[in-house]
């Protein structure tokens, strides 16, 4: 049985082609690709890459100062963290919700906008697997761009599951029967219609916004459609910690906000929602709210 795109590159001796996460002694990274006959330099001299070429992770090559580095494979998350970019990523702790909670599964029809730099579709294709299909969907050609080479040079060349659209996805989606749609883009509202369309009943739409009038109005556009389940949105953080002797607590420093997750199930063609359990509270849908909509609460 051949094995998944992209794995053969995972594991194993490093081969040439094959991206390297170097760490120094302060544990700052940096990432190359091998290649036979080049020289890896640093302020504090330099070392061949062929000393790496054949070399088991985890390995130790030293300068000719004498300084020494650790060479393993850069894992997902570092990967995304320091590839190109074009638009703003999203980070590994919120891909690792999309995949969990968006219940993206091997096999999956996934359709995902916009692009960006093409982090989040790099989660999505490992998470589908070869016999699943991701379909994206980018309105700028030069951040598809970055993003293909960003995906494709993380697999070791095209992903089979994968089709790359240039284009808003509300004016260009073709799909339908699809399982999951992720939204990362600035006004996911605009794209109901066209996402409704193309869910099975059950389906799933996940929307990643920065901000809480995003939110807010995502959830409003779910609730108006009536085609959609009651949404459910969450953050995360993540405190990293600091391990040395006695010295065990949190970092000082954390990333304290990125973004915002909302979810909602399709429900099946021409049935009601169901009404919410709980009542809005008062004032909830008041002047104020009139107000900050813009006069309505589209
Ligand atoms: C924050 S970036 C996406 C980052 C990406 N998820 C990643 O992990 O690298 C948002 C992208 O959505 C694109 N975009 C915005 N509205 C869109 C639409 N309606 N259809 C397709 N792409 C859209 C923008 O051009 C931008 O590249």
């Amino acid at each position: 049985m051949s094995e998944p795109t992209g794995a053969a590159r995972r594991r194993g001796p490093f081969q040439v082609g094959d991206q390297v996460q170097l760490t120094d002694p302060k544990g700052r990274h940096y990432t190359f690709t091998l290649e036979a006959g080049k020289n890896f330099h640093t302020h504090k001299g330099s070392f061949p890459h062929d000393e790496l070429i054949g070399a088991p992770e985890g390995t130790v090559v030293r300068t000719t100062g004498n300084v020494a580095y650790l060479a393993l494979r850069p894992l997902l998350p570092d990967y995304v963290l320091s590839m190109p970019r074009g638009a703003a990523v999203v980070y590994p702790k919120d891909a690792g919700q999309i995949i969990s909670m968006a219940d993206i599964f091997p096999g999956a029809r996934v359709v995902e906008a916009g692009v960006g730099s093409g982090a989040l579709s790099t989660y999505l294709l490992r998470a589908v697997g070869d016999q699943g299909s991701l379909s994206s969907y980018e309105r700028r050609a030069d951040f598809a761009d970055i993003a293909r080479k960003n995906v494709e040079r993380y697999f070791g060349g095209p992903h089979p599951a994968w089709r790359l659209t240039v284009g808003d996805l509300q004016d260009n989606l073709v799909e339908s029967d699809v399982d999951r749609v992720i939204l990362d883009m600035l006004a996911p509202w605009e794209c109901l219609d066209a996402v409704s369309k193309a869910l099975v009943p059950g389906g799933l739409v996940c929307c990643y916004v920065a901000t809480t009038t995003q939110m807010s109005r995502t959830v409003e556009a779910l609730r108006e459609h009536k085609t959609f389940t009651e949404p459910q949105a969450w953050e995360t953080m993540v405190r990293t910690w600091h391990l040395e002797g006695l010295a065990v607590r949190p970092d000082h420093r954390m990333i304290g906000h990125t973004g915002f997750l909302l979810t909602a199930r399709r429900l099946a063609d021409g049935v009601e929602p169901p009404l919410r359990r709980r009542r809005p509270s008062k004032g909830a849908y008041g002047e104020d709210y009139e107000a900050a909509a813009g006069g309505g609460a589209s």
